[in-house]
């Protein structure tokens, strides 16, 4: 039997997918599961959404894609004057790619395409973060601090320095949340200054870690210095929002809550729902102004970039979300939903936080709450819940070696963003369940 690639948390088979409707998704034998996770932080707005069906199928009913170095669409065209403006008209550019990987790829390629339009080609180098996850292909990979994906591939990624995560559950030794942004943005210039700041070329980092942190939000204050620490030597800010954003936390970008502008940021995901493969890459005036000039147009796209029916695709699921008022929604409910989460997880001693911002919550497991010492890699902790989640007809999306690459037991939820409350309170009482069962 095929598994698509996939592992599946370790689930011994595969379960054979039938269709879904709303928050749910339905298997080949009928039984029912409630999507708490949107698979993997994906379905913005529920499964056979009628409405994002019926464009797709009306874009092929005219065609399917029309390649990008002789045609534009009006699907593209629609979303990206959609996309310019729900992201608050701070992005001047935007270049489509089939995923979150191709985003991110983008995005490093831009900054670097960006300082060789300036005569700068000594600004090669990419500073990130440890704990982090960007991405599959070589250079997403290359940028992410994720020790078990990374392992099989070493010797042949970029030379990249890695910075510590913004983390305030989990602070660098001697560290105290008053002095925690003030350490991380000093060791960010400590970085740019030991590698030279004419050779690099970006800071990359997720807004709110993902997979590779179990939800974790930078804190107060983090954007702001470490953008003033990019400014000062001339080093671009790329914020990859590939699963924070489109919406996920409650603002259509995940930095609008720091009031923060990136240069360069990546977003897929959310952004066409999972109804096809979408990735996108925004990219500031100034960022694109000396490229535009220089060498006339952006190096880097595929053959399906643009995709014209993923456009379309992209256009309806954002109209959904401005019409029905999405954000707010996932704002305000989001708030009620990570409350719930967290009171019916306070009687276990194994939680050891809850957190997260909209739609987008994050539950992480410790042998000790005063210590905060994660369980052994070896226990596999969170896949066992999401097995049992699984098994109790509850999608969750559960993650590891969020403390040192690999202790760390991590859950991460992220319903559809029209999930209704009767919903949200299912999947609080089925994690609930599979974490009491699990422990027991
Ligand atoms: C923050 C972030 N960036 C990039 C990616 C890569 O996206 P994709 O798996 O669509 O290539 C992911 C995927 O989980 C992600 O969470």
């Amino acid at each position: 039997m095929t598994r698509g690639g996939g592992s599946g948390f370790g689930l011994q088979e595969l379960a054979r997918i039938s269709h879904g409707k709303g928050s749910y998704v339905f298997d080949e034998h009928g039984k029912r599961y409630i999507d708490g996770s949107g698979g993997p932080a994906v379905f913005s707005v529920g499964h056979c959404h009628p409405e994002v069906n019926a464009a797709i199928s009306r874009q092929l009913d005219e065609i399917a894609y029309g390649y990008r170095y002789l045609f534009t669409s009006s699907a593209l065209e629609e979303l990206t004057e959609t996309l310019l403006r729900v992201s608050g008209n701070c992005f001047k550019e935007i270049l489509y790619s089939g995923d979150g990987s191709e985003a991110v790829e983008s995005a490093l390629k831009v900054a670097l395409q960006h300082f060789a339009a300036r005569g700068l080609m000594n600004k090669r180098h990419f500073i990130a973060r440890r704990r982090s996850w960007h991405g599959n292909t070589l250079g997403a990979l290359s940028v992410s601090g994720f020790a078990a994906r990374r392992r099989a591939f070493e010797g042949s990624l970029l030379d990249v320095t890695f910075v510590s995560a913004a983390n305030a559950y989990r602070m660098p030794e001697g560290c105290s949340s008053a002095s925690l942004v003030g350490y991380l943005a000093a060791e960010l210039e400590q970085a740019i200054l030991a590698r030279g700041p004419e050779t690099v070329a970006a800071f990359v980092f997720e807004p709110i870690v993902g997979a590779a942190g179990g939800v974790v939000p930078a804190p107060a204050g983090y954007v702001a210095a470490i953008q003033a620490v990019c400014r000062k030597y001339d080093v671009l800010l790329i914020a990859d929002e590939v699963m924070c954003g489109s919406g996920r936390s409650g603002t259509w970008r995940a930095l609008e809550h720091d009031n923060a502008v990136p240069d360069i940021m990546s977003i897929a995901k959310g952004l066409a729902g999972g109804y096809i493969p979408l990735g996108a890459t925004l990219v500031t005036a100034q960022v694109a102004a000396p490229i535009l000039s220089e060498h006339g147009a952006f190096m880097t796209g595929h053959t399906f970039s643009g995709h014209t029916a993923a456009c379309a695709a992209g256009v309806a699921v954002q109209r959904i979300i401005e019409r029905d008022g999405l954000l707010e929604r996932v704002r305000t409910a989001g708030a009620v939903f990570q409350d719930a989460v967290r009171g019916s997880l306070s009687k276990f001693d194994e939680v050891g936080d809850v957190r997260g911002r909209g739609f987008f919550v994050g539950v992480e497991l410790v042998r000790d709450r005063a210590t905060r010492a994660p369980f052994a890699p070896d226990r596999g902790l969170s896949f066992d819940i999401g097995r049992r989640a699984f098994a109790d007809g509850l999608i969750c999306y559960p993650c590891s070696g969020n403390v040192d690459g690999a202790a760390g037991d991590t859950i991460i939820l992220a319903p559809p963003y029209n999930a209704s409350d009767a919903e949200l309170e299912e999947i609080t009482a089925k994690l609930a369940r599979a974490v009491g069962e699990t422990l027991a």
